[in-house]
């Protein structure tokens, strides 16, 4: 709708001056996109007692987390959240794959929180190193072989449709990042076998296994052409947006656009000084998408506290989140955010599994009242 109201008592512009005594509540569609009314409550929708339910925001140490992968050469990752358009993994290799992959369930975006290595692909060998995202299309054959012992990647799997790239609309070429950066390999076949041996592809579809061999490497490819490929970038190259006068919502950070969700790269930005200008978000209960975010490193504005590298958090479509009690002091004791997080916003509901179960922090929903009792008996 292009009309708009004001009712009762408002600031006079979204994300600004909030009116003393009140707090400000983003009902929107869309994400951050879609019809919007800013709500100015006399209590912060998250000074909840209790909560009985399935959409309390979760949290999980994903660095508790341990795949076949880590112990095994032969492993696999570890899914811990998923929907039908979106599967989020661990794995944390150690060795160089036994197999060669082929998953034909969808793109793979590999977030390297930490480690160093090569994936060995059709198209050729693409060096990784922390912060980087490697994206590997729907069907290519590849091998993690690692430099270090200890790696650490974050798998997003977009199950119904290609990763690409958001809109840039008026943001023009070279923000968030120039695409001359996307760095893709050149072919590197597979040196002919000096003895017999037997390569295995396993093939993932509709996540059913299916294994193939060779006596040959199925890294045979001596040249290519076109647009389909794997590419990286990584997360200190991105230059998002940024504004002295307004909070930007968090899609201005998108990074990649798939369908049915997004991989938002929250980076290093100055903190708003304009003096109206609300520095932490607005609370939100973001009914269109459930919201994860990993932390690489430091931490979210609407924190007071760094909730620690390699945690997941997972707040649900419907309740709403926002800064915690002691969020709004920490900000302004700041001049920037020193931060990389990786946020996925899924359009469908996310499912946990059992290792993310296992991870799980029982109290993280309390963290967000100064009401809520722990289930340790502490308070915000
Ligand atoms: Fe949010």
């Amino acid at each position: 709708m292009e009309i708009r109201f004001a009712k009762g008592v408002t600031s006079r512009q979204g994300r600004t001056g909030w009116p003393e005594g009140t707090v400000e509540d983003e009902h929107g569609r869309g994400g951050f996109f879609g019809e919007v009314s800013m709500l100015y409550r006399s209590h912060p929708p998250t000074r909840w007692t209790r909560i009985e339910g399935d959409l309390k925001p979760r949290a999980m140490n994903s660095l508790r987390v341990q795949p076949t992968d880590q112990i095994d050469p032969a492993g696999i990752p570890e899914r811990i959240l998923h929907n039908p358009d979106v599967h989020l993994y661990v794995s944390r290799r150690r060795e160089p794959m036994s197999y060669y992959m082929r998953n034909a369930d969808g793109d793979e975006i590999h977030f390297v929180h930490e480690g160093r290595g090569t994936v060995e692909t059709d198209y050729g060998p693409l060096p990784y190193e922390t912060g980087d995202y490697v994206v590997i299309p729907k069907g290519t054959n590849y091998r993690v072989v690692p430099d270090v012992p200890d790696n650490f990647f974050l798998i997003i799997e977009s199950r119904t449709g290609p990763v690409g790239f958001p809109d840039r609309g008026m943001f023009g070429q070279h923000v968030p990042f120039d695409f001359a950066l996307l760095h893709a390999p050149d072919p590197q076949p597979a040196p002919p076998e000096t003895e017999p041996r037997e390569y295995e592809i396993r093939i993932k579809r509709a996540d059913r296994w299916t294994r193939v061999y060779h006596d040959f490497c199925p890294l045979d490819v001596v040249g290519w052409t076109g647009n389909l490929c794997v590419y990286k970038l990584n997360v200190r190259d991105l230059r998002g947006p940024s504004s002295d006068r307004t909070h930007l919502p968090p899609v201005s950070y998108a990074t990649f656009q798939c369908p049915g969700f997004w991989v938002v790269t929250f980076q290093p930005k100055p903190f708003e000084t304009a003096p109206d200008a609300v520095r932490v978000p607005s609370y939100h209960r973001n009914v269109d998408y459930d919201e994860v975010i990993f932390t690489h490193s430091g931490r979210l504005m609407s924190r007071s506290e760094e909730l620690g590298t390699g945690t997941v958090t997972l707040h649900p479509a419907g309740i709403h989140h926002g800064p915690n009690p002691k969020a709004f002091e920490a900000a302004e004791k700041l001049d920037r955010m020193e931060a990389y997080l990786v946020n996925v916003d899924s359009e469908k509901p996310l499912a946990w599994t059992q290792a993310f179960i296992d991870a799980e922090d029982p109290d993280y929903w309390a963290t967000f009242s100064d009401q809520a009792v722990r289930v340790d008996g502490g308070r915000a």
